[in-house]
């Protein structure tokens, strides 16, 4: 840039941050007067965020006496403003109240679970629902949302994974940022905008063995290069609000937590919003055994960093006492009453704490239905297609079968608390709508996805003799996903795995759409079907959505945000692992090993004797209408310097017939570190649509200095050395080339 553009840039930038920290710097100044005039017990009071239904007496006694600072869970336009109310002309220094909601994917237009979501890789819709959401929320007085998760997740069991992005961050990572960007808008004091709220902060994804709230082992290097990085993120683009997880690291509940709370997030990464437990996890300190009581769990959590209670009484019954015996400064108290006064500013709660009854209930806007159907499409994966099954002709008669045809409540998945169950459209009605009522034969088979009863397969195997194609829709029950549903077997439950090969007996082509909550377990349901659709609970729209792709009015251009195990016991699993000193190389499985073969006869290389090596499906993997190919990347330089920049580019072409949407994935291995390295690692994507024969060059740029990782002694470090590079449909596909880091 010359001379003259930096200073006009400068120009131009200047006013805008300065009026920024003048904003900031009278905002602190009002919080200080506040804080002046606020007794202890009000300031205890600001710290207290309690759930509330309703207009009710007790609440409203403890609001006039400004012992509460937000309220969870009133989702009633008028009843919000009856206790604003109270807050703002009734208690004595008239601090406004915060209402808060866990609105995940949606709040009465529900989307795509949060998995889904990422299976889009597609962050512009993501931060698109996000916006919705906020809208219809908003609209109800709830000005903050306990979203977005950005929990890793690599053990299918956890019924959680079902909120979060997936097993990766750096994906994590880009889908979380434009979340935030959603609910907050670009200016989070508009009364149509939501705080955001990273949670849960931190290692929460690696609850042992998949067990919801269970505890968890996490190294330094493992927390640094994985678990954190979404968060800094969060930190960096301005998240109004974290929360902290339920788990323990290495023994320290993070409610108690003062390395995570104060040293990394204040500390390290200058973080000035809010940070609130999770619900009761104060409290929960005493069964973890890191407190002997209500008192000392308190005292912990506000020393470490924790500065709002949610629902745990710990605060407004201790604190009082805590600072008066000096266990507790002032000081910390002023800080997490600063924090929680800084949000009420920040969201414009002082100047307009009301929401507009006149324009409340703003739900389903046509362009909202229009968003949601949209995610569907673009979060279906297809895993499957012999024979160009899909998508399907419109002429033909179809039979719908499964118990997930029709599942209005359960298409919605987990955390779907405002969702109306008679707005949602299933897979059924839209079929029908496409087809006509008398081209489609329903006959489910199953009840419900953990039905046993074979007692409904005659019906389903006598509609599926008389179409021309079966659609099984199977899955899982919104239930069988989220917090504290956890499972240790993730295949299909019930007899739907039974259903599908009773549906092959028919020799008509059986096209198996999964809707459901997590990774599944699916080896054996893919050979009883001639194509299958994996998608997520897809709420409102997940009807529509999905019979768009299955008849082709949209293509699937989902990829998986994990990968798919064969079996339960590979988990966890995950393609950004370590090579291990033995890494697969011939394979002798279960059944071709000799009868009394001899110790070593089967390699001893590292896979399992039944499940072999890897995955199922690769991360990042999933099929279109069409296909397309990849020119080999092409480096700017194959020598760069630990604060250099490299430009990878390839070409990639719609070879099909079809148009498409591929997502172009950008891998990095470092061959040879100080402490071993995964054997690839995301660093970018793109999701770009084609036209048959058209073709898109696509250009990552990479910087050394997101190359390197965190050693045992936690100093981050460059590394010299050889890397590989891939541009790749997925995770397991494509030809690396290489290049070397210079000191
Ligand atoms: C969950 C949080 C949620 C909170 C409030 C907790 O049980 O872990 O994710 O935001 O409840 O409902």
């Amino acid at each position: 840039m010359k001379l003259a553009s930096i200073l006009l840039a400068g120009l131009l930038v200047l006013p805008s941050l300065t009026a920024d920290a003048a904003a900031a710097a009278a905002t602190e100044k009002k919080i200080d007067d506040l804080l002046g005039r606020m007794t202890l017990e009000e300031k205890i009071g600001q710290l207290n965020q309690l759930s509330g239904f309703g207009y009710d007496p007790a609440m409203v006694g403890r609001i006039n006496a400004g012992a509460v600072g937000s309220i969870l869970n009133e989702v009633d336009p008028v009843t919000v403003n009856k206790l604003q109310r109270e807050a703002v002309e009734n208690s004595r220094l008239g601090i406004p109240l915060v209402f808060a909601r866990d609105v995940i994917h949606g709040f009465k237009t529900i989307f795509p679970i949060p998995l889904g979501q990422a299976a889009t890789w597609n962050p512009a819709l993501v931060e698109q629902g996000a916006r919705i959401a906020a809208d219809e929320a908003s609209s109800t007085g709830v000005r903050w949302t306990f979203s977005p998760m950005l929990d890793i997740s690599r053990d299918a069991r956890w019924g959680r994974i079902a909120e979060s992005f997936g097993e990766d961050p750096y994906l994590t990572t880009v889908l979380g940022t434009a979340m935030v960007r959603g609910y907050q808008g670009d200016d989070l004091s508009k009364p149509n905008t939501m705080a955001a709220c990273a949670k849960h902060f931190a290692g929460y994804g690696y609850s042992e063995s998949g067990r919801d709230y269970n505890t968890t082992w996490i190294p330094e290097p493992l927390l640094r290069d994985v678990v954190l990085p979404p968060f800094k993120a969060m930190a960096d683009c301005g998240a109004a609000t974290f929360m902290c997880s339920f788990n323990d690291i290495n023994g320290v509940p993070s409610s108690g937590n003062r390395y995570l709370l104060r040293d990394i997030l204040r500390g390290e990464w200058g973080y000035d919003g809010m940070m609130v437990s999770d619900w009761g996890s104060i409290q929960q300190m005493i069964p973890h055994g890191y407190s002997a009581d209500l008192r000392q769990a308190a005292s912990q959590a506000i020393n470490a960093g924790v500065d709002m209670d949610m629902e745990g009484y710990a605060y407004v019954g201790h604190l009082k006492d805590l600072v008066e015996s000096g266990e507790v400064d002032m000081a910390t108290v002023d800080e997490a009453v600063r924090n929680v006064l800084r949000l009420k500013y920040r969201l414009g709660l002082f100047d307009n704490p009301y929401v507009d009854e006149k324009t409340a209930n703003r739900f389903y806007l046509p362009q909202s239905l229009e968003a949601a159907t949209r995610a569907v499409e673009e979060s279906a994966v297809l895993l499957k297609n012999d024979a160009g099954v899909l998508p399907l002709a419109s002429d033909i008669k179809v039979a719908v079968v499964g118990p997930m045809a029709d599942a209005h409540h359960d298409q919605n998945g987990t955390w779907s608390f405002d969702m109306e169950k008679n707005r949602s459209v299933t897979p059924l009605e839209s079929l029908r709508d496409i087809y006509g009522k008398d081209k489609v034969i329903y006959a489910p088979g199953l009840k419900h996805t953990r039905d046993r009863s074979t007692d409904g397969f005659a019906a389903a195997l006598d509609a599926a003799r008389k179409a021309d194609v079966v659609i099984a829709f199977v899955g899982e029950e919104a239930v069988l996903s989220g917090e504290a549903h956890s499972r240790a077997d993730i295949s299909l439950p019930g007899a739907q795995s039974a259903l599908l090969k009773e549906l092959k007996k028919a020799g008509k082509p059986v096209v198996t759409v999964i809707i459901t909550g997590r990774p599944m377990v699916i080896a054996g349901d893919l050979d009883s079907s001639n194509a299958l659709l994996y998608t997520f609970h897809g709420g409102t729209m997940a009807g529509p959505g999905i019979a768009n792709v299955l008849t082709g009015r949209a293509y699937p251009s989902g990829r998986l945000p994990n990968v798919l195990p064969r079996m339960s016991g590979q988990l966890p699993i995950y393609y950004a692992r370590k090579n291990t000193g033995r890494p697969a190389a011939e394979m002798t499985l279960i059944d071709d090993i000799e009868l009394e073969a001899g110790q070593t006869s089967t390699g001893c290389t590292s896979y399992y004797l039944d499940a072999g090596d890897g995955p199922l499906f690769p991360f990042g993997y999933g099929l279109g209408y069409t296909t397309f190919s990849y020119s080999d990347p092409v480096l700017s330089a194959t020598e760069i310097t630990p604060d250099g920049t490299l430009t990878a580019t390839c070409r990639v072409t719609n070879t099909g017939s079809r148009d498409g949407a591929e997502v172009a994935q950008l891998y990095v291995r470092d061959l040879v570190g100080s402490l071993v390295r995964p054997v690839r690692e995301l660093k970018g994507f793109e999701k770009v649509i084609l036209a048959p024969g058209e073709s898109r060059e696509i250009s990552f740029t990479l910087k050394a200095a997101d190359l390197g990782f965190h050693r045992l002694d936690n100093t981050y470090v460059v590394e010299p050395g050889d890397f590989q590079l891939w541009i790749a449909p997925n995770s397991a596909e494509g030809t690396p080339v290489s290049f070397k880091i210079v000191h």
